[in-house]
């Protein structure tokens, strides 16, 4: 079966067996376990705590004190992931490429025959090419065209975006631009999409979270975000989905959310959480489910739900794989022209 049937299949049978109450954003479900079917069908692992930059909006611990998953852990945990039914595997850190075994990892994923992508700041995609070829998608993230690029993520940055972009290019690995919306970028967004356009790639987006770090200042105003969003609805190379941007323009939270349900994410030091908001929510959610010295599919099936700050989440990677999840027909579309 396609990767693509797998996930659909495995979206309807979590649907089949859904416990619709819970889905629902009730607070008082905060910490209980779920009681409908639970499929890892999607699952992002942030590789390392390592990171070559310090972007201005980013949450990453990069603490480099901190040990990342050991490699015979983290192989091993992708033969579990595959084994639970897994059909997409995101990688995201720090920064990916950091981790010297990065290469084993990818190659432990195509031989489970995953779905893989990538997220890079690109510094290092020239030298790990080889590595990277064979991925299903790699994202580079790019934060304004290249002045307000440089200011968020360090001088020189903009122009290891566009040698990344060329060399992913020559190799044929497919690559889309991922940007963070946010007061620093919202002016620039037109010309971003003529840049990408013009360079033939796709294009995601995802709105600044600001909630843990205390950076208010990042984010978007009203008008802001209502001219962010008349760019992007008219920008031709957009794989982000309308559903998406209409959920940010009704400032209203989703209806139901199936983190750690369908999806989940593997902090660096191997903690099981069901979404990037629950990891960083250590008040509300505590230390999720710990893989080092339990198999996949076993905390996989005891991870609670968190509900605590669902009504600020607007992460789009985990609003997409709920549109995804209920079958949302632009969504299925756009993310069917991103992915081989
Ligand atoms: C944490 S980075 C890790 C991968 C890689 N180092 C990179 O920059 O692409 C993954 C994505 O999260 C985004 N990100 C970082 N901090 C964020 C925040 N506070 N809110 C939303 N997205 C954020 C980054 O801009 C990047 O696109
Ligand atoms: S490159 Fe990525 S992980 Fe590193 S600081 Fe920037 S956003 Fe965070
Ligand atoms: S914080 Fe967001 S992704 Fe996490 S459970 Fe709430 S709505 Fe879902």
């Amino acid at each position: 079966m396609s990767g693509a049937l797998a996930f659909g299949w495995g979206c309807l049978r979590v649907l089949a067996g859904a416990e619709t109450a819970q889905l629902s954003l009730h607070p008082e479900d905060n910490g209980r376990s779920y009681g409908g079917r639970k499929l890892p069908l999607a699952v992002t692992i942030s590789v390392t705590h390592r990171c070559n930059l310090h972007c201005a909006h980013c949450q990453a611990e990069n603490d480099l004190a901190k040990p990342d998953i050991p490699t015979e852990r983290m192989l091993a945990l992708i033969d579990e992931l595959a084994a639970a039914g897994t059909v997409r595997v995101g990688f995201t850190g720090g920064e990916p490429l950091m981790r010297p075994d990065f290469g084993a990892i990818l190659e432990r994923c195509r031989s489970r025959k995953l779905i893989v992508s990538v997220v890079s700041n690109g510094y290092l995609v020239p030298r790990y090419a080889e590595v990277l070829r064979g991925t299903d998608l790699l994202f580079m993230s790019v934060d304004g065209d290249r002045a307000v690029h440089d200011r968020i993520r360090g001088a020189g940055a903009f122009d290891a975006f566009l040698k990344a972009a060329d060399c992913a290019r020559r190799n044929g690995i497919p690559v889309a631009a991922l940007t963070t919306l946010m007061s620093y970028n919202a002016d620039c967004l037109q010309e971003m999409a003529d840049t990408f356009a013009r360079m033939g790639i796709h294009w995601m987006v995802s709105r600044v979270q600001t909630g843990f770090s205390g950076r208010s200042e990042q984010e978007l105003s009203p008008e802001a975000l209502e001219r962010a969003l008349a760019v992007l609805r008219q920008a031709p190379c957009l794989r982000t989905s309308r559903r998406y941007l209409d959920f940010l323009a009704s400032g209203r939270p989703l209806e139901r959310c199936y983190a750690g349900v369908s999806y989940a994410v593997i902090a660096p030091d191997g903690r099981l959480f069901p979404c990037f908001p629950a990891q960083f929510d250590h008040a509300a959610y505590g230390g999720g489910q710990e893989l080092l010295r339990q198999d996949f599919q076993t905390a996989f099936r005891k991870l609670p739900l968190y509900r605590a700050t669902c009504a600020t989440c607007t992460l789009a990677c985990h609003a997409e794989a709920n549109f995804l999840q209920e079958f949302n027909l632009e969504s299925i579309l756009q993310s069917l022209r991103i992915r081989r």
